[in-house]
């Protein structure tokens, strides 16, 4: 079944159950060393999945779930490597959406511990954050009897933010809602990323760049829309053109979105791309949005879908 959280769709099974997950992995045409976020109705669900749980985790979890939060903890037996991809780490989220809490929450009375869920998309491409985004996706691949939850369009619009605790401190692996400094002032612990800040000086812009962990969506290609995704250029006649609502759209170059706020890009950012692919666009220029904040993601996943090349 795919249903709504307010980050992005997901498409969920049974965490419990490897033959319904393994059909998350065909759906999505997914590699299966590639690990699943298991969602759980609240933070007491924890405990069943994960063997280790440090202090800071549960300071995090707390705070910020239900939210747009992953947590990488260790592993129970529970969590199966058809889940893991192997690890000896699994991936916990509550997510904050009444539809997706409703679904966990009438889950677990049936006996369920949790759903496995991944975004709902084909494998590299971009979130879907409305259900007819989800059918564009996936409607060839599923059947008469799977579901889509429709919630409307999600709140926040860019994956969860994914901190591994597993270690001492706090490991950062994908940017996302609950930003570097929430986590920081959370915990009261130095953070560490599995990306870093570079100013780029011609760009007279700071932009992301991955360190080398072949972790968490850190994949290069992923997030990509079927056009071409230029950062940070004028954009010409014919191209489609994403940026804050006070940059100009230049005659003849297509607007997908003008939002006015980082949040506001971040909820419109996956749409405008996949407008810009049913408009039959070629060619996408995004300005990149300044700030450490939801901004950190939304040129995380821009700097992805623009490495398509
Ligand atoms: O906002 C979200 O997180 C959405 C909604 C549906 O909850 N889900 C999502 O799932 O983005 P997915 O599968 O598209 O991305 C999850 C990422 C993957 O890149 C995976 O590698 C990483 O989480 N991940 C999951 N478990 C992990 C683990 N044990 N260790 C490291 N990375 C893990
Ligand atoms: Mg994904």
């Amino acid at each position: 079944m795919a249903f709504p959280t307010e980050t992005v769709y997901g498409l969920g099974a049974d965490a419990a159950n490897a033959q319904a997950v393994a059909k998350i992995y065909t759906v999505k045409g997914r590699p299966t060393d590639h690990p699943l976020i298991v969602h759980i109705a609240s933070m007491q669900g924890m405990g069943e999945w994960a063997s280790d749980i440090p202090e800071y985790a549960i300071k995090l979890a707390r705070d910020f779930w239900p939210g747009p939060m992953t947590l990488i903890v260790k592993r129970s037996e529970l969590a199966g490597d058809f889940i893991t991809g192997g690890q000896d780490s699994v991936g916990l989220r509550v997510p904050n959406h009444a539809i997706a809490l409703a679904l966990l929450q009438a889950f677990e009375k049936t006996g369920g511990k949790g759903i496995a869920a991944p975004s709902a998309n084909r494998f590299g491409q971009v979130s879907p954050t409305t259900a007819a985004a989800v059918i564009e996706e996936l409607g060839d691949y599923l059947s008469a009897k799977d579901i889509v939850l429709d919630g409307g369009a999600c709140d926040v619009g860019v994956e969860s933010t994914i901190i591994d605790c597993t270690g001492d401190i706090p490991r950062i692996l994908r940017p996302g809602a609950i930003s570097d400094e929430m986590v920081a002032e959370c915990t009261g612990l130095e953070i560490i990323r599995t990306y870093r800040f570079v100013y780029d000086s011609a760009a007279g812009l700071t932009i992301i760049k991955p360190d080398q962990l072949r972790v968490s969506g850190s994949l290069e290609n992923h997030y990509a829309p079927k056009a071409k995704v230029f950062l940070d250029q004028q954009p010409k006649t014919g191209q489609g053109f994403i940026a804050m609502a006070d940059i100009e759209t230049p005659v003849g170059v297509i607007r997908l979105a003008s939002p006015l706020t980082n949040d506001e890009y971040a909820r419109v950012l996956y749409q405008a791309l996949r407008a810009g692919d049913e408009q039959g666009l070629d060619e996408i220029v995004a300005i990149q949005p300044l700030g450490e904040d939801i901004a950190a993601a939304i040129r995380d996943r821009l700097k992805k879908a623009s490495s398509k090349q």
